[in-house]
């Protein structure tokens, strides 16, 4: 078994960040040892470059993004943890796989016309190959299982689509050389939303800072953040279909049940019948003892470029070197001569 993931580098990291796909991939890092399985988790920083971007904070985010993911629990000597960047066997095997890709299969990519929205004519191409990319960070590697969110499912596929082709196109059928990897979708994937808003996602750009709970804030700034979170005034229900229609109430539940990892259900079996003045207390202090661990190794790391950089040179190292087998076989399968 080996698990491969990227996660696109963005600053202003949040409790929606760790709780959405940061803390899955430390729960998969810790679980696959046992299997005799690894990890490979990376920062998609060439992906950044579909949209329009600021080189320097990019460049900034790409060591935020480290850090947190280490202070969250991803351990850079048992994971392989590094940037695209710094294994150019990414963007050699995309090119490889330009050849296999169609059109028409990227043409119904629903994340491209998402993101070009009226303005195809002026996306780049690297918004449309994208997909591309990202079928070439998991078969560099053979991965056999991708943990994404729901989005990025089309996105496998095609990589699955990909392998395939490629394989039936120019490989003996007795010796493949991309494994077809499957997606990990996490069921229960905490869908968490902003303390101001229950009905938008809790976001990096929401201009107020009062509406999300960053992984820099601490155990003061916590809970003022939750005592002033919007709710209404009812209490709380005894089950979970007594949360419809209340969007607020249903987040901070979620995130109550995200962080005790327990249901919804069991939250409302403690909490039925009690006021948001008894249940915010307790979920502001929850955060602050799930999250004190992390932003404390968090802000230390954070200002740390050296020790970034150099857990970066390190793992790009490994993943270099765990690469170059798929790829010295994808030229060769393709009649590349590199003698
Ligand atoms: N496209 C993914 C996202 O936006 C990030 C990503 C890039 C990725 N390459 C990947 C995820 C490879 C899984 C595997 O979330």
């Amino acid at each position: 078994m080996r698990i491969v993931s990227g996660i696109q580098p963005t600053g202003n990291l949040h409790l929606g960040n760790y709780l959405g796909a940061i803390r899955n991939w430390v729960r998969m890092q810790d679980a696959i040892e046992s299997d005799g399985g690894d990890c490979l988790f990376f920062l998609a920083d060439l992906h950044a470059l579909s949209m329009p971007h600021v080189p320097a904070e990019l460049a900034s985010n790409t060591r935020e993004m480290v850090a947190a993911l280490v202070a969250c629990g991803i351990d850079p000597d048992r994971s392989t943890l590094f940037n695209q960047a710094q294994v150019p066997a990414h963007a050699e095997l995309q090119w490889l796989l330009n050849g296999t890709a169609r059109m028409g299969w990227l043409n119904r990519m629903t994340q491209f016309k998402d993101k070009s929205g009226k303005n195809r004519e002026g996306a780049s191409i690297a918004l449309f190959t994208y997909p591309v990319l990202q079928a070439a960070d998991v078969l560099l590697y053979q991965a056999t299982h991708v943990p994404v969110g729901e989005d990025q499912k089309q996105h496998l596929e095609l990589a699955r689509d990909i392998a395939q082709k490629f394989n039936n196109d120019f490989c003996a059928e007795d010796a493949p050389v991309f494994t077809l990897p499957d997606p990990i979708i996490p069921p229960d994937a905490a869908r968490i939303m902003s303390l101001r808003d229950g009905s938008a996602k809790m976001s990096k750009s929401d201009p107020s800072d009062m509406s999300r709970i960053n992984l820099t804030d601490d155990a003061d700034t916590i809970m003022q953040k939750v005592r002033k979170a919007k709710t209404d005034p009812e209490p709380l229900p005894g089950e979970a279909a007594g949360l419809a229609g209340r969007p607020e109430a249903a987040n901070l539940v979620g995130i109550y049940a995200a962080l005790a990892e327990t249901g919804t259900a069991e939250v409302l079996a403690e909490f039925a019948g009690k006021g948001f003045g008894q249940f915010k207390p307790a979920l502001g202090e929850l955060l602050v003892a799930k999250l004190a661990p992390i932003n404390a190794r968090f802000v230390e790391l954070r200002q740390d470029r050296g020790a970034l950089d150099a857990i970066l040179h390190k793992g790009a190292a490994k993943a270099r070197a765990l690469a170059a087998p798929t790829l010295d076989a994808a030229y060769a399968a393709l009649g590349l001569v590199r003698g």
